[in-house]
Formats: structure tokens, C-alpha cells, sequence
């Protein structure tokens, strides 16, 4: 039989299990062109709960009654698609399900010789996300200052650690002591800020005394907020996600430097979606493993067991426990 997880209920506030119903159905057969995949690692990621609200992102939202979208991973069982075997890695929007019947062409295979986890974190999505963030949108110089919001988190403590490569001062903001030490002692950060305790302004001007050349924004809210005003002329603010806002029941009002103070100090101001970068994967995926190949990256993973623990999971991202990539494995 396959599980399935369906989203019950629209969440308007906070994400809990209580949105979610296990379902269970037949396991499917592969039709022409089809395989059937058994998920192996689930990928839990902020952008699950933008998903379940009313209004489109950059995909159409999860309906009520319907399974969870979600990025995954896994193993093929059966294929009735050229040039997939039995016992190909594939990933792919899989959904939250243990099996799955998928179109060959809506799966990537992937490299065997990499862990499982590495390709859902450092060389799959959120590194990715990070390479491109920062050295595509954001463009540091050795010498700058970067500072990142959600530093311990997946896509963050990559960012900063590319930073460090590229030779810039690099900051940091987490949740908690703990977050920070590990971001300063195990990472390299040359600074972080504990955004929970409080005069999160005090606490970055002090962390940046030569100002802010790039902002890699997970967050939005009031890290942006006080960022902007840290920026330095020509400083460039990457638009990665807005982590702060995605259970808020009202989102806040945008921030109170937009537009004057991108004015003055002629500031650049992008978003940007990984996907945009689709035709640069090669290279990046490379160096990426370059770096974690000579330890000049280190991939923090962060494993929930029981793919019946995923709607817990997604709750606790959103609580702050995980450092590095949260994944469950299926
Ligand atoms: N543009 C793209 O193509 C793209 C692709 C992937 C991801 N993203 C975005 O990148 C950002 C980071 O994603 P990720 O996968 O690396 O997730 P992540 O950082 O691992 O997310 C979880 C962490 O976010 C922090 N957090 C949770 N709620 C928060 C809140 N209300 N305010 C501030 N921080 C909060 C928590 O850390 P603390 O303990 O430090 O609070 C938590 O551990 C997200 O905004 C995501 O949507 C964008």
C-alpha cells in the first residue's frame, strides 16, 4: 500500500500536523513512458507552507484534499521508460507519498557516486539556491561584507561558508546561542547575531562596523528592515525568501526603506528563483562538490526518521529546530 499525506485544511496561521490525514491507497503500475518510484528522503522546506496558501507562487498552491507537494528523492522499482532501470537515484517532485507512479520526464536521475543527502542539500536545491543567490545576484568582491538571515538553516549556512570562499567578512543572523556559536566556531562566520534576543539593530551595527555590501535575505521582516539601513552605496539585497512572513496570519507592512533609501544609496534589490539558473546546474553542482570535497564546505544535514514524522517536521522547521538541511527519511 502507499502513504500519502494530504493537506486536510488550509493553514491560516501556524503549520501543524492537525492540517494534515494520512491516506493510504494501492501502490500504482508504471504505464509507457512511467516508472514507479519508492521515496526514499523527503525534503522539508519553508517553501511547503508557501504552497498550501490561496495565492499562486511560482507553482499553483496544494488544494485541500489533496497530497502535499513536496520534493523528494528516490529509488526506481519498475520502468516502462527508456533509459531508466531499476535501481535509479531519481529526485523530483514526488510528492508526500512513500510510492510513486511519475512520468520519466518529470524526474532527474542523479549521480550515485554523491550521498543521498548531499544530493538534497549542498548539491540539489538548497546549494544551488545559495551558489546562485550569492554569487549570480548577489556578486560579492573579496573584502565585502555579506550578511545572511536564517544563517544555520539549509540554504544560509551555505551561503555564508561560499562567502568565506570568496573572501568576504560574513555575518550571520540565527535563532539562539547555540545557532550562533556553531556558525562562528564550526562554520567560520566572522560573526552572528542572535535575531530572538532582542535589539536585533544594536546587535548588527555593531556585527558589521564597515556596513553591508550584500544582504542574502531568507527572512524579510525585521532582519531586511534593519539591513537596509546597514547597506552600504551600491550594496546589492538578494531576495531569497521571506521565511518571517509565510505563517503570519496579516503580513506585515513592507520595510520602511523601500523606496527611499534604495534611492540614495542606489541599491540593487533582486529576487530570484534556483530555477532560473537551470542551464548553469553542471558547473555549479561541480564546484559545489569541489568545495565539499576539500572541506572548504561542510553540509549540515539535519535527519527526521519516519516519513509518519513529516507534518511534525515541517511544524518544527518553522520553530527553528534544524541547522542545515531538514530531510526525512521515507
Ligand atoms: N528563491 C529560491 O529559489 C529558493 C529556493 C530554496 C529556498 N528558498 C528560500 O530560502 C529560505 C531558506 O530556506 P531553507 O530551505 O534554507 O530553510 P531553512 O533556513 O532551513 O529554514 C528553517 C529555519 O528558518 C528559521 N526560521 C523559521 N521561522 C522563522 C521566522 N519566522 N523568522 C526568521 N527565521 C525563521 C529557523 O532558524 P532560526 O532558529 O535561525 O530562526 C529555521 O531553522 C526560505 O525563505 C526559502 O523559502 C528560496
Amino acid at each position: 500500500m502507499n502513504r500519502q499525506w494530504i493537506l486536510k485544511e488550509r493553514p491560516t496561521g501556524m503549520v501543524g500536523p492537525q492540517h494534515f490525514e494520512l491516506r493510504t491507497s494501492p501502490v500504482g503500475t508504471p504505464a509507457a513512458g512511467e516508472v514507479l518510484v519508492r521515496t526514499t528522503l523527503l525534503s522539508l522546506d519553508p517553501a511547503n507552507r508557501a504552497w498550501m496558501a490561496p495565492s499562486p507562487t511560482y507553482k499553483a498552491p496544494v488544494l485541500p484534499g489533496e497530497m502535499m507537494h513536496g520534493f523528494a528523492m528516490g529509488e526506481v522499482l519498475e520502468s516502462k521508460a527508456e533509459g531508466f532501470a531499476k535501481g535509479d537515484l531519481v529526485d523530483g517532485m514526488i510528492g508526500w507519498q512513500d510510492h510513486a507512479v511519475m512520468k520519466a520526464s518529470d524526474l532527474t536521475k542523479r549521480d550515485r557516486r554523491h550521498r543521498p543527502e548531499h544530493l538534497m542539500g549542498v548539491l540539489g536545491v538548497t546549494g544551488l539556491t545559495a551558489y546562485h543567490g550569492l554569487l549570480d545576484v548577489g556578486m560579492p568582491k573579496a573584502g565585502e561584507t555579506v550578511l545572511v538571515s536564517a544563517a544555520a538553516g539549509a540554504v544560509g549556512s551555505i551561503v555564508g561558508q561560499i562567502a568565506k570562499i570568496k573572501g568576504c567578512r560574513v555575518v550571520g543572523t540565527a535563532g539562539g546561542p547555540e545557532k550562533c556559536a556553531w556558525l562562528t566556531r564550526d562554520l567560520g562566520f566572522d560573526a552572528a547575531v542572535d535575531y530572538k534576543a532582542g535589539n536585533v539593530r544594536r546587535a548588527l551595527r555593531e556585527a558589521c562596523p564597515n556596513g553591508v555590501d550584500v544582504y542574502f535575505d531568507n527572512t524579510g521582516g525585521e532582519v531586511l528592515n534593519v539591513a537596509l539601513f546597514l547597506m552600504n552605496l551600491k550594496g546589492r539585497v538578494v531576495c531569497c525568501g521571506n521565511l518571517s512572513q509565510y505563517n503570519a496570519e496579516k503580513p506585515e507592512p513592507g520595510p520602511a526603506a523601500v523606496p527611499g533609501l534604495l534611492v540614495v544609496k542606489r541599491l540593487r534589490m533582486e529576487g530570484f528563483i534556483v530555477m532560473d539558473f537551470a542551464d548553469q546546474q553542471a558547473k555549479a553542482v561541480a564546484e559545489l562538490a569541489g568545495w565539499l570535497a576539500a572541506g572548504k564546505i561542510k553540509a549540515a544535514e539535519d535527519i527526521v526518521e519516519g516519513f509518519e514524522n513529516a507534518p511534525r517536521a515541517l511544524a518544527e522547521l518553522f520553530q527553528g529546530r534544524n541547522r542545515g538541511k531538514l530531510l526525512v527519511r521515507v
